[in-house]
């Protein structure tokens, strides 16, 4: 008898050991201030995309990044690499809490992505414009942290919570990089990365990207929760040095399927003026503010790689480009298509911020600060001797006259604020000696 209280005394025992060792393991790891994803360009499609780890450690799945983006979802295959995945019930809390689009069911074999009675959600690939309808699920995701000071990889964290995402039917990769299977949505959603990852850590809800100018071995980095930005050898935090302007609500929605009402979650700035070495450009005003019916302003989308312009702004902007680089002795050579001003490489000498030709400045609205472009993001080499003028013509009735894009936000920091709801760029990175690739955070 006294040997059976014996027996249940150390079970009991090592019971409250066990849970002391737990909890002492939770408690010691310090809670992140900065989480890190890698950016990797891929450059045959001149898409950006990142990695995530889903379910178990090393389970990795690149992911082309959207700005628009209101989720991630990726193909799952026989989802044997998902033990963990759970469906959301349609109805439930969850569902509620996510852009939901009823019910969906599925007759085939059940694998993740093929359940019954599970909450719908649209799944977007914006370069086939291909849209379905598809179930959510969850799993858990492992994330790389920042270490405080900024300059090195810190712990590695499994999320408190499991992350919420689609399993995609495979016809939804067509026109994806090769090197991709899905794409992972950056927009202003309760799904996208950045606000599930800042609400189960307890962030602040803000996150940055330094996008990378060439091939996948150089990486860029998204941080979600905020600074520091280290990039040596400049030795300053680019979080303290950032020039803002606030976001600006498109209040009639640009996601391909959505509820009348909802505003837009995608990324809009209001923006004063577009220069040429200090001449202004003639933009007809209206198109630069955003009417009732959610048509003109400036937005960023990293899934379009060259700005594009309405056809009115961009004919200005050639024209002012040309003569700027007349005055500055650049020969013009005949136009390579897509692009509509060339220059012969010869005539453009070299410098720290790239082909060294006029500079095309953008007016923050709220902000005595321009965000300059220097020539290594407005020039594309097109071959050997050509250099292009990297804008495309959106043609004459854009929904979104200025939609900046991929090539022209590479080795900026640019940080997306939505607790003060604040745009934040720096200056270009190549202007203080450094590039995105060069964190040591990697
Ligand atoms: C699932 O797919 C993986 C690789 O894609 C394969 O190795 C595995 O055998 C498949 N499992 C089943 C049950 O079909
Ligand atoms: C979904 O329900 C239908 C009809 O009841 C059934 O035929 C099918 O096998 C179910 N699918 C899955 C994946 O459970
Ligand atoms: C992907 O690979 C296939 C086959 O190698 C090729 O035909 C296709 O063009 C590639 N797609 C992209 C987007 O690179
Ligand atoms: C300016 O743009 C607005 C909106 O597209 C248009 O209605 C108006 O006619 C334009 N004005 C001029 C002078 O082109
Ligand atoms: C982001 O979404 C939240 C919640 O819907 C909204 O309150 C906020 O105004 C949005 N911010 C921006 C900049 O879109
Ligand atoms: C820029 O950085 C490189 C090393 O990355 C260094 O060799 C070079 O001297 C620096 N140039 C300037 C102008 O600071």
């Amino acid at each position: 008898m006294s040997s059976c209280t014996c027996y249940h005394l150390l079970l009991l025992f090592l019971a409250i050991l066990f849970l002391f060792s737990f909890s002492d393991a939770q408690t010691t790891k310090p809670k992140p201030t900065s989480l890190l994803f890698p950016i990797r360009k891929d450059v045959d499609t001149n898409q950006y995309y990142t990695t995530i780890e889903f379910s178990s450690p090393h389970n990795f799945k690149n992911m082309v990044i959207d700005l628009g983006g209101q989720h991630t979802w990726f193909d799952c295959g026989n989802g044997s690499d998902l033990p963990t995945y759970r469906p959301i019930k349609c109805g439930s809390r969850k569902c509620r809490n996510v852009k939901n689009f009823g019910c969906v069911g599925c007759n085939l074999p059940r694998k993740p992505g093929c359940t019954n009675n599970t909450c719908g959600v649209a799944s977007y690939n914006p370069y086939s414009n291909d849209l379905y309808a598809q179930g959510i699920g969850e799993d858990a995701l492992y994330i790389d942290s920042v270490s405080t000071n900024g300059l090195s990889i810190g712990l590695s964290y499994h999320s408190p919570q499991p992350y919420l995402f689609s399993c995609a039917n495979s016809d939804l990769l067509r026109g994806l990089s090769n090197s991709t299977t899905g794409m992972s949505g950056l927009a202003n959603t309760t799904t996208s990365l950045h606000t599930q990852m800042s609400a189960q850590f307890n962030l602040p809800h803000k996150f940055a990207i330094c996008m990378p100018s060439a091939s996948d071995y150089v990486i860029g980095q998204i941080f979600i929760g905020g600074g520091k930005y280290m990039y040596p050898p400049y030795d300053k935090d680019i979080a303290t040095e950032l020039s803002t302007t606030p976001l600006v609500i498109n209040p009639v929605s640009t996601a391909p399927a959505y509820t009348e009402g909802d505003p837009s979650d995608e990324y809009f700035i209001y923006i004063k003026s577009i220069s040429v070495d200090h001449k202004v450009v003639a933009v007809n005003s209206s198109l630069l503010s955003i009417d009732k019916q959610g048509n003109g302003g400036t937005k960023l989308s990293t899934i379009i790689p060259y700005t594009k312009l309405e056809t009115s702004i961009y004919k200005a902007l050639v024209d002012n480009f040309n003569k700027a680089a007349a005055l500055r002795k650049i020969k013009r050579v005949a136009s390579v298509e897509p692009f509509g001003a060339c220059f012969s490489s010869k005539s453009i000498a070299t410098s720290q911020t790239g082909p060294l030709v006029p500079y095309i400045d953008i007016g923050l609205a709220g902000n005595d600060h321009d965000w300059r472009f220097y020539g290594a993001n407005t020039m594309v080499a097109v071959n050997k001797n050509v250099m292009c003028l990297a804008f495309l013509d959106a043609g004459s009735k854009p929904r979104t006259p200025i939609v900046i894009g991929g090539y022209q936000m590479e080795n900026y920091v640019i940080e997306f604020d939505l607790v003060s709801s604040k745009l934040g760029i720096s200056n270009s990175l190549l202007y203080h000696n450094t590039t995105c690739s060069q964190s040591p955070l990697r």
